[in-house]
């Protein structure tokens, strides 16, 4: 009976992963939305009788917090197994490095890094990630400093720091995480150009593709996974 905790499933790659994974009866699956008043009703759709819809908004702490509460209520004494942080943002696509607004790239940072972070943090200080948990930090080809390189013009400024922001921390937690759950695996991937409203035009892959592709490589980390970077095609990214 597995557990899985998808934030951002309102919509997008989010909702993708709750309906490839409440086909089966055996998960149960904790699916986040950033506000109640958001139009649910794609997810409640797609959920199951084992789907629980909870509140988190992954740029506020106290949001967070509140989400951590209810899911040990929802869950009484049962642990999360897989870890799926996918909620982000890229609201200012057409900034370049001379053109950064402040506001914007803290609005980034926050959601895109400090979501995920505080996210896993209340999570363990709540005792619902149990020693083996797999954790997935959601990022982009544009994290990768090797993939940035490679565009020209360069595109996605601030969007793509926050998500270099992202690769670090999952660096970071897969050392500090070790130290309190000791089979701990976690990952940043690369979704790939999805049709999402966030790919827009141009996108290519087909949300199932890509979600199916994730599902098959999250399922299959093994210990030495621990702290890498996997496109959805199972592929290891450079930094
Ligand atoms: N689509 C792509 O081609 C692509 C490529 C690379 C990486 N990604 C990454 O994949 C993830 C999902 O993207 P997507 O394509 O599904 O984008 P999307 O269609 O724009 O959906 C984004 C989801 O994140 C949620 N979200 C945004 N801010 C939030 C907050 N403060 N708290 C909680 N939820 C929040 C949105 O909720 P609301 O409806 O409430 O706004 C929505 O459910 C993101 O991390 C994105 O950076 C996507």
């Amino acid at each position: 009976m597995p557990v899985y905790c998808i934030t951002g499933a309102n919509r997008g790659l989010g909702l993708e992963f709750v309906r490839q994974l409440a086909k089966s009866p055996d998960n149960t699956i904790i699916a986040t939305t950033r506000s109640m008043s958001n139009d649910l009703s794609d997810l409640k759709a797609v959920s199951s009788k084992t789907t629980h819809i909870l509140e988190c908004n992954t740029a506020d702490l106290t949001s967070i917090q509140s989400f951590a509460s209810e899911t040990k209520k929802t869950l009484n004494g049962v642990q999360i197994d897989f870890l799926l942080n996918n909620a982000g943002v890229n609201s200012v696509p057409t900034q370049n490095s001379l053109s950064i607004g402040p506001d914007d790239l803290h609005r980034e940072i926050d959601i895109n890094v400090l979501g995920p972070a505080k996210t896993t943090e209340f999570l363990i200080a709540q005792d619902l990630l149990p020693q083996n948990v797999r954790i997935m930090n959601m990022t982009s080809g544009l994290g990768s400093m090797s993939v940035g390189l490679s565009i020209a013009p360069r595109k996605c400024a601030t969007y793509s720091i926050s998500k270099a922001g992202v690769n670090m921390l999952t660096v970071h937690q897969s050392g500090d995480l070790r130290e309190k759950l000791k089979g701990v695996v976690v990952i940043c991937m690369d979704p790939g150009w999805v049709k999402t409203r966030m790919g827009g035009e141009g996108a290519v892959l087909e949300p199932e593709v890509s979600i199916g592709g994730m599902l098959k490589t999250v399922h299959g980390l093994g210990e030495g996974d621990n702290g890498k970077f996997y496109t959805y095609t199972v592929e290891e990214v450079k930094w």
